[in-house]
C-alpha cells in the first residue's frame, strides 16, 4: 500500500479478566498481552489463531467495549484508552463491530427497520421519519436486501440474510473501522462467498478499514491485505498476506499453515511441516519465557527464560522469536 496513514495504532494492550477459582481465590485470564501493532487507513488486517488466542477479546478492546488493563488504543492519533462513556460516543460512531453469530446477535422480535434504525437514532443521523426510513431503504438495498422487507422481524431471515442485517446495521453510522469478528463462521459454506463479497463491496465504496478475525486461513489469505497471528494472547507474527504463506517466520504460524493445503508447489516445498501436539495452555497461567515453547519443535533453553518481543525481520514483517528465520539451521 502507498501512501500508509496509521488509523488504530495499539500500544502494549493488555487485557486481563478477574476471575475466581472454586476456592474462592482471584486470578487473571491474561486473554491479551502486550499487543502493539497499527492498521493503516483502508486496509484489511486479518487475525487468526487457535480457539482461545484472544483474537475476540483484542478486537472488542481496540472498540473499547473492555476497559484495557493497561496500554493504549489511538483512533487517527487521538488517545481513547481512558475515554469515559460520554467522550467514546463519537468514536464508538466510527468504530463498529460485526458479530459472529446472526442468530444469536439480532434481537429476534425486533423487525428490520427497528434494528437498523437504532444506531441512526442513538447518533441522531435523522431528522425525520421519513429521512430515517429513507436511509433504512438505502441502507437495505446496499447490502442486497429486499427493501419491502423493512417490517418483517429478523427470525424469518436465513443466516446469510441476517448477517447483512448486520452489516446494514454497522455501516448505517457511517464508520471508518469495523471489526468483523468470524463475519462467515456461522454461515453455509455456499453463501460464505457472497458475504465477504458484500463486506468488500462496502469497504471499497465508504472506504472501511477492516480488522478481520476468522479461523479460515484460506478466507484471510483472499480477503486482507496483512494477517496477525495471535497466540495465548501474543501477537507472534505480522506480515503482508502473500509472505505469510509464503515465507512464515513464526513456527506456530508454520504450524497453522500445515494444516491447510498449499496450491503453489514451490511455496509448499519452502515451508516447514509442523504438526502442533498437545493442548494450549492455560492464559491463566501461561509458561515463562515464550509460551509457545511447550508445543514448540524447535523450543532451547533461552526459550523458557527469555520472552521473545515482536521484531520487525525486515519490509515490515514482524515475528516474536528467537530464533526467527533460522528455524531450518537449528533443526538440523
Ligand atoms: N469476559 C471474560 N471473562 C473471563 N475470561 C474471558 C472473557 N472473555 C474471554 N475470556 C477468556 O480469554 C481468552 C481469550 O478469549 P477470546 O474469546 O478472545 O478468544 P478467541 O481467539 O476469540 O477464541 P475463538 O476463536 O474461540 O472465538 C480465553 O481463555 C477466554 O476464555
Ligand atoms: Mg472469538
Amino acid at each position: 500500500m502507498t501512501n500508509k496513514k496509521i488509523l488504530i495504532e495499539v500500544r502494549n494492550l493488555k487485557q486481563y479478566f478477574s476471575i475466581n477459582n472454586h476456592l474462592g481465590e482471584k486470578s487473571f485470564v491474561k486473554a491479551v498481552d502486550d499487543v502493539t501493532f497499527n492498521i493503516y487507513k483502508g486496509e484489511t488486517v486479518g487475525l487468526v489463531g487457535e480457539s482461545g488466542s484472544g483474537k475476540t477479546t483484542l478486537g472488542r478492546s481496540i472498540l473499547r467495549i473492555y476497559e484495557p488493563t493497561s496500554g493504549q488504543i489511538k483512533f487517527d492519533g487521538v488517545d481513547i484508552t481512558n475515554f469515559n462513556r460520554k467522550k467514546l460516543l463519537p468514536y464508538r460512531k466510527k468504530m463498529q463491530y460485526i458479530f459472529q453469530d446472526p442468530y444469536a446477535s439480532l434481537n429476534p422480535r425486533m423487525t428490520v427497520s427497528d434494528i437498523i434504525g437504532e444506531p441512526i437514532d442513538i447518533h441522531n443521523l435523522a431528522s425525520s421519519k421519513k429521512e430515517r426510513a429513507d436511509k433504512i431503504r438505502e441502507l437495505m438495498s446496499l447490502v442486497g436486501l429486499n427493501t419491502e422487507h423493512a417490517s418483517r422481524y429478523a427470525h424469518e431471515f436465513s443466516g446469510g440474510q441476517r448477517q447483512r442485517i448486520g452489516i446494514a446495521r454497522a455501516i448505517a453510522v457511517e464508520p471508518e473501522f469495523i471489526v468483523c469478528d468470524e463475519p462467515v463462521s456461522a454461515l453455509d459454506v455456499s453463501i460464505r462467498a457472497q458475504i465477504i463479497n458484500t463486506l468488500e463491496e462496502m469497504q471499497d465504496r465508504l472506504k472501511l478499514t477492516y480488522l478481520f478475525i476468522s479461523h479460515d486461513l484460506g478466507v484471510v489469505r483472499h480477503t486482507c491485505d496483512r494477517v496477525g497471528v495471535m497466540y495465548l494472547g501474543h501477537l507472534v507474527e505480522l506480515v503482508e498476506t502473500e509472505e505469510l504463506y509464503k515465507n512464515p517466520l513464526h513456527p506456530y504460524t508454520q504450524a497453522l499453515l500445515t494444516a491447510i493445503p498449499e496450491p503453489d508447489p514451490d511455496s509448499a516445498k519452502k515451508r516447514n511441516r509442523i504438526i502442533l501436539s498437545g493442548e494450549i495452555p492455560s492464559p491463566v497461567n501461561p509458561p515463562s519465557g515464550c509460551t509457545f515453547r511447550t508445543r514448540c519443535p524447535y523450543a532451547k533453553d533461552i526459550c523458557a527464560k527469555k520472552e521473545p518481543h515482536l521484531t520487525d525481520y525486515g519490509n515490515g514483517h514482524f515475528a516474536s522469536c528467537h530464533f526467527a528465520g533460522k528455524l531450518k539451521e537449528i533443526s538440523k
